[in-house]
Order: C-alpha cells, then sequence, then structure tokens
C-alpha cells in the first residue's frame, strides 16, 4: 500500500539520512526502483512529473501501475507515491488519481501567492491523509520543461512556507537540475544553515541530486536535508547501458531486439544507481 512520506522523513531527518526520490518513466523504471528498494530494505519515493505522468498515459494509469507492483512484487518497505514540480491544477488531479504524496511547486508566483495556494493545499492534503511539499527559492536549470533561475531561497520566506503545515520544504541553494556545470559553484550551506535555523524541525528537500560530490551531500544531510531527488542520473545509466548494447550488435544477435532483452542492460543500470545513491544517503536497512 501507498503511503504519505511524512513518517519516513520525520525518522530520516531524526536518523540523519535522506530518502532518495527517484523520477519513473515507465514500468521498467518503476520496477527498477521498487525491487532495488525491497532488495536493500529502504524506504523510497517514486516521483513522477507532469510531463512522465502525460508519457505514461495519466495519473490513474500510474497509480494502476504502481499499486499493481507492490502486490505482485511483493514490496513492503514504505513507498510514497509523489508529483514532482507539480502545479496548482497538477496536485488537484494527482490527489483525485491516488498520489500518496505531491509537490506543489509555487517557487515562480510572488510570495504571497506561493502562501496562498501552498495553504490551501496543506488544508486539502491534510484531509487525504497525504503528504506535500513546497518550494521558496528555486532550482537551476530545466527539467520537464520546469525552467528554474536558481535564487537562493530567502530564510524567512521559507519560515513563512512552513509555518502553513506543509509536510517538507525544497529551497534553492545553488542545486541545479541536470548535469552540473564544469564553474558550479557548490551548495550555499550558509543559506542552507539559516533556512534551518528558520525552520526548525522541517524536513527539507535537496532537488538536483545528480552528480552532487558525497561530501556535498552528507553536509547537506547533517543541516536537516531528509529527502534527496534524482531523475537525470537514471535517466544517464540508462542510456550508457542501452548504447552499449545496441553498439555492440546484441540487438542484431539472436533474439536480441526482443525488449525485454534490449531494454534489460539499462534496467539493471538503473537499479545499480539507485542502490549507489540509497548507500551514500544512508537509507539502507531504515525502511
Ligand atoms: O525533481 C527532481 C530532481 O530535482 C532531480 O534532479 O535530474 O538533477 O537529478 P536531477
Ligand atoms: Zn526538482
Amino acid at each position: 500500500m501507498l503511503v504519505s512520506a511524512k513518517e519516513m522523513l520525520n525518522k530520516a531527518r531524526d536518523g540523519k539520512y535522506a530518502v532518495g526520490q527517484f523520477n519513473i518513466n515507465n514500468l521498467e523504471w518503476t520496477k527498477a526502483v521498487l525491487l532495488t528498494a525491497q532488495e536493500n530494505n529502504s524506504p523510497v519515493i517514486l516521483g513522477v512529473s507532469e510531463g512522465a505522468g502525460k508519457y505514461m498515459g495519466g495519473y490513474h494509469a500510474i497509480v494502476g501501475m504502481v499499486n499493481g507492483l507492490l502486490e505482485d512484487l511483493k514490496i513492503t518497505v514504505p513507498v510514497a507515491l509523489h508529483l514532482d514540480h507539480g502545479s496548482y491544477e497538477g496536485a488537484f488531479k494527482t490527489i483525485e488519481a491516488g498520489f500518496s504524496s505531491v509537490m506543489f511547486d509555487g517557487s515562480h508566483y510572488p510570495i504571497a501567492e506561493n502562501i496562498e495556494k501552498t495553504k490551501e493545499l496543506v488544508k486539502l492534503a491534510a484531509e487525504k491523509g497525504i503528504s506535500l511539499e513546497a518550494e521558496v527559492g528555486s532550482i537551476g536549470g530545466e527539467e520537464d520543461g520546469v525552467v528554474g533561475a536558481g535564487e537562493i531561497a530567502d530564510p524567512n520566506e521559507c519560515k513563512s512556507i512552513a509555518d502553513l503545515g506543509v509536510t517538507m520544504l525544497a529551497a534553492g541553494i545553488g542545486n541545479i537540475h541536470g548535469k552540473y556545470p564544469a564553474n558550479w559553484k557548490g551548495l550555499d550551506f550558509k543559506a542552507l544553515a539559516a533556512i534551518k535555523e528558520l525552520t526548525g524541525d522541517m524536513p527539507l528537500v535537496l532537488h538536483g541530486g545528480t552528480g552532487i560530490p558525497a561530501e556535498m551531500i552528507k553536509e547537506a544531510i547533517s543541516l536537516g536535508v531528509a529527502k534527496i531527488n534524482v531523475n537525470t542520473e537514471c535517466q544517464l545509466s540508462f542510456a550508457e547501458a542501452t548504447r552499449k548494447y545496441i553498439e555492440a550488435g546484441k540487438d542484431l544477435e539472436g533474439k536480441g531486439f526482443d525488449p525485454r532483452k534490449l531494454l534489460a542492460p539499462g534496467f539493471e543500470a538503473i537499479k545499480a544507481t539507485v542502490k549507489e545513491k540509497m548507500d551514500l544517503f544512508g537509507s539502507v536497512n531504515k525502511a
């Protein structure tokens, strides 16, 4: 059964580790993430962007697929199905479809409007017993059409949003979606410490988890980060493994063109990436 992310994130914050959010795109992706979580006895969050939601046919299809896999694969670790960078409308649609967690990304609105809309969703999320993530500042780069300026979050604005009663808060601290450029300045730990100071116990979320050096991940966790989002890194591993298979001509040998064979190396590559992140985030054996 899908669960809200609240309990797993509060436990992560208290235990000084982070739960990974891994974005999904199809059945192979979802199965790879779920099996890795189960094998490592780790809680996990499946992230779905609005673009990926459309790609997979719609939110009801995703809820059906995930619930079916939880049952058929006998997944017993805590799993939350989470809308990633959701619009206001997207949040309502995914709640209606049966997601157990949503992110309302109101970071592009003026702060008063972000607060207003987040407040309404806090009420709805509480009624439905699901978790809610909000965002302040912005994540640089682009993900599935969501473009951010990379603006460092204002700690007072973070406090205003946290005080509404959201479950978790994403704050822009120099993190970027996609690959980090060679001249990236790194995460702004001064800003993160100031946000932590004002938001107290609020589990903080680090977006743009692809390619952040291990020491920075550890420091972010020590400063209250309890959820880390990873998307691009699984895509890169999947693409590399699939390319190798095709370049080696394996799709031409025997029944190598069978999608169950063709997609297998990419599936294993996603599993390896997810395991590596779970080890780094410290969520192994925390289910
Ligand atoms: O919302 C999802 C993420 O922030 C993932 O970022 O694609 O850089 O790993 P990433
Ligand atoms: Zn993100």
